[in-house]
């Protein structure tokens, strides 16, 4: 298969959401579903003061995240996704969405204490891994979590879902404890806590 080069511009994305009403059936499969409970259990109990999301896509997960957050900021390149986005966390005061282009454009303010990282990665070639992670490693608050989870199939995009977390870690700035790293058929989930 022969793979993207370079990481994937936000016409491509825009024209998926405007293509279909559900990409890679997000709201509906019970597959995402069941991933989505995953990545929700294993941030326990825990409160976060500040999350970041990163690619919020049409809001499914934000909605979940949000009952962790006391503030949340998420982001995404497709302006037809966060309308969407917007209208299911309507509820939701401290939920705010922006239109931006990650690592390229990042929010002000922070630190974050949650940094969720979704299905994303590997849209992004090398350099913008790189950058994310620097990114993440200065912004992402002392003793605050990292959230990432992929597909770990075969794609056509820049990076496998593995290529990305790897290429993700090793270009972090500083050290992070694993506290959960699980592998099911078809994704891994990953949970980096960052050095106090
Ligand atoms: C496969 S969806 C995953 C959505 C959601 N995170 C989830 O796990 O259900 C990928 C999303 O990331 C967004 N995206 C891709 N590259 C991005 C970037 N560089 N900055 C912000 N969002 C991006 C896409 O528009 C899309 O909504």
């Amino acid at each position: 298969m022969t793979r993207y080069a370079g990481s994937l511009d936000p016409e491509y994305f825009e024209q998926m959401f405007q293509g279909t009403d559900d990409p890679w059936s997000l709201e509906t499969s019970a597959y995402e579903q069941d991933k989505y409970a995953h990545s929700i259990r294993v941030l326990g109990d825990r409160r976060y003061e500040l999350g970041f999301e990163i690619g919020c896509a049409k809001g499914v997960l934000t909605r979940q995240l949000a009952e962790h957050c006391r503030a949340l900021v998420a982001i995404d390149v497709s302006e037809t996704a966060l309308l969407a986005a917007h209208e299911r966390c309507a509820a939701f005061d401290h939920v705010s969405f922006n239109r931006m282009t990650f690592p390229a454009q990042v929010p002000l303010g922070g630190p974050f204490d949650l940094i969720i990282l979704s299905e994303v990665i590997y849209y992004w070639d090398d350099a913008d891994i790189r950058r994310a992670a620097k990114w993440a490693g200065t912004h992402g608050a002392p003793g605050g979590d990292l959230l990432l989870v992929h597909w770990t199939g075969e794609t056509d995009y820049p990076q496998s879902g593995d290529e990305a977390v790897e290429k993700f870690r090793g270009a972090m700035p500083g050290p992070v404890e694993v506290v959960t790293a699980e592998r099911r058929d078809q994704y891994r989930l990953d949970l980096w806590r960052m050095s106090a």
